[in-house]
């Protein structure tokens, strides 16, 4: 781990993916179902992107839980509490994070932990000049192993963000995991405010992921860039379609690139066949009822003790306590 002293802010940098991607690019090629990881989609490019998305008519679920969040905010920062440690896991630009920061009484700690490097940074000095609190940012693979820092100031509380609706990227096995993991780091009186996207008319979730303007194909297709430009690959970008629909028997939106012919990729020396029409599948974006979430909170060691939806209850920020 190296620390860069850039004062206020100092940098846990647990050095993620650098090394990591080609090999895990790779496996997720190999297999039968090819695969990539949807962790990876967010270089410089790809973070740019995905705020775009944010931005879109269809994409509802930034602009409803920032909704939810103003709507609300009295009661969550009581039931969050003084002196806390706000932990949050994916922080990308914060924008979510300066609504709890400027509602909280008296923040021990911010720790943002992102596995985009410049956006951690670029986000943590914004954050720092506008809030006189303790900021440690942490870049981080968070599905890895890494630790949290220890802040300078009194801590009577951790809780941890995870907004956004991330905890949908997971498989239900792997979510129960990370839940779990997270909990066990921020210790056992810990408290979770997390954003979880509900089930609704597939159309809605359809379009969605489907914007009229291509934005989320040009952010699915930027994970083929991406591995030509850092894991030595060749694929023609052309020759693949952003393909997304809601699979109702698994409750998620699935996103695959699909193949618009037979060809050969290669990607860090080695060679990968596709057929005309096969998917690499590239991202899960699981969405839950609110009877399914409490369940996988409490198979994960929490107990959901409030609930906060839009009037249309598109989407939810649930607080939830550790059992
Ligand atoms: C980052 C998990 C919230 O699943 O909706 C947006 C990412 N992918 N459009 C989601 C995403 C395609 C996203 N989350």
């Amino acid at each position: 781990m190296t620390r860069i002293d850039a004062r206020p802010l100092r940098l846990h940098d647990f050095e993620p993916q650098v090394d990591d991607l080609c090999a895990q690019v790779v496996a997720g090629l190999r297999k039968p179902q090819k695969e990539l990881p949807c962790k990876f989609f967010y270089d410089r490019e790809g973070s740019i992107l995905f705020d775009q998305i944010c931005e879109l008519d269809e994409y509802y679920p930034t602009r409803t839980e920032l909704s939810i969040m103003r709507d609300n905010i009295d009661e969550m920062c009581a039931v969050i509490g003084e002196r806390c440690m706000l932990v949050e896991y994916g922080s990308g630009s914060s924008l979510k994070t300066r609504i709890l920061l400027e509602n909280l009484r008296d923040v021990a700690a911010y720790v943002p932990i992102d596995i985009s490097r410049s956006h951690l940074l670029r986000a943590s000095r914004a954050l720092a000049k506008r809030f006189p609190i303790e900021i440690l940012p942490v870049c981080a693979d968070y599905t890895a192993d890494f630790e949290l820092p220890t802040p300078e100031s009194d801590v009577d509380s951790t809780v941890v963000y995870f907004p956004g609706s991330t905890i949908g990227n997971f498989e239900p096995a792997a979510a129960r995991e990370f839940l779990h993991t997270a909990r066990l780091r921020a210790g056992s009186d810990s408290g979770m405010l997390i954003g979880v996207d509900l089930k609704k008319d597939p159309q809605r979730l359809h379009a969605a992921y489907n914007d009229a303007k291509g934005v989320t194909a040009r952010f699915n297709l930027n994970l083929l860039a991406r591995i030509n430009r850092e894991a030595d690959g060749d694929f023609d970008l052309s020759q693949f379609a952003h393909y997304a629909f809601y699979n109702p028997l698994a409750g998620r939106i699935e996103m695959h690139l699909q193949s618009l012919r037979e060809q050969i990729v290669h990607v860090a020396g080695e060679s990968f066949a596709f057929r005309e029409g096969e998917t690499i599948f590239t991202e899960s974006s699981y969405k839950h009822t609110l009877d399914e979430f409490a369940t996988l909170a409490r198979e994960s060691g929490y107990q959901v003790q409030r609930v906060w939806t839009d009037p249309q209850k598109l989407f939810s920020v649930q607080f939830l306590v550790s059992t």
